[in-house]
């Protein structure tokens, strides 16, 4: 199975999402015959509650994925935590409305410029707890930072991501190889995403698992088993 654990619907949080976009996103995936992608928006992005209810009506959900034209569209949401690093969440819509509600009223809805009052990321992965969720550590050196989280934090993480901008800025051999290094590490698979804010570069990073996967579980244990290979195209 061919997925894109990390994409987004909106060139930047602070726009008004477009179903045009999200549609767009939808025709890429199938045209790079992608199986499934990961439809997240940021946790601060406008309209991300409305985006989530948009969904729920307009979509055939069956298992744990909308469902069109034969693609799997998975849910999630990308919470930014006071350590300065991303965490991407996915589970069923239901867990995540729900997470995020809570995770949303903890961070008070601060904006991304107050980085200071986010929540931290052991505050995560608590709130965390009472859902069944994936818990993918994005991008982990961007910006040049970092991973110094303590142990409580990374025991509940399912992998660290390989992702195409930071390919972009420093070549796949070297994100490739320190990402790598930090799964061994911290005992957790690798994850592929495009990280996709453009819906024309969708896939260009995807997981490949050995087996098909329609729930969250099943995902959670494909990562957990290191099913995983990470392949990018331009
Ligand atoms: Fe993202």
């Amino acid at each position: 199975m061919k997925i894109d654990l990390h994409t987004h619907s909106k060139t930047s949080s602070s726009r008004a999402f477009l179903v045009s976009d999200f549609h767009k996103k939808v025709s890429v995936a199938l045209q790079k015959k992608l199986d499934a992608f990961v439809q997240l928006e940021h946790l601060h992005a406008a309209d991300f509650f409305e985006f989530s209810g948009f969904l729920k009506v307009n979509y055939r959900y069956e298992k744990d994925y909308y469902l069109l034209d034969g693609l799997k569209v998975f849910v999630g949401v990308e919470v930014s935590v006071s350590e300065k690093h991303d965490i991407v969440l996915i589970g069923r819509r239901e867990d995540i409305v729900s997470a995020a509600q809570e995770l949303f009223q903890r961070q008070s809805g601060k904006s991304k410029e107050t980085t200071g009052d986010y929540i931290s990321a052991e505050e995560l992965i608590r709130v965390c707890g009472g859902f069944e969720l994936i818990k993918i550590l994005a991008h982990p050196f961007r910006h040049n930072k970092t991973v110094d989280l303590s142990k409580k934090v990374t025991e509940g993480l399912d992998a660290v991501e390989i992702n195409s901008n930071e390919i972009s800025n420093h070549g796949e051999y070297a994100e490739r190889e320190r990402v790598e290094r930090l799964a061994d590490k911290l005992g957790v698979s690798v994850s592929g995403g495009s990280d996709a804010h453009n819906p024309a570069r969708v896939g260009c990073v995807v997981s490949v698992f050995d087996s098909d996967c329609s729930t969250i579980g099943e995902i959670k244990e494909a990562l957990a088993t290191s099913r995983v290979e990470v392949y990018t195209k331009k």
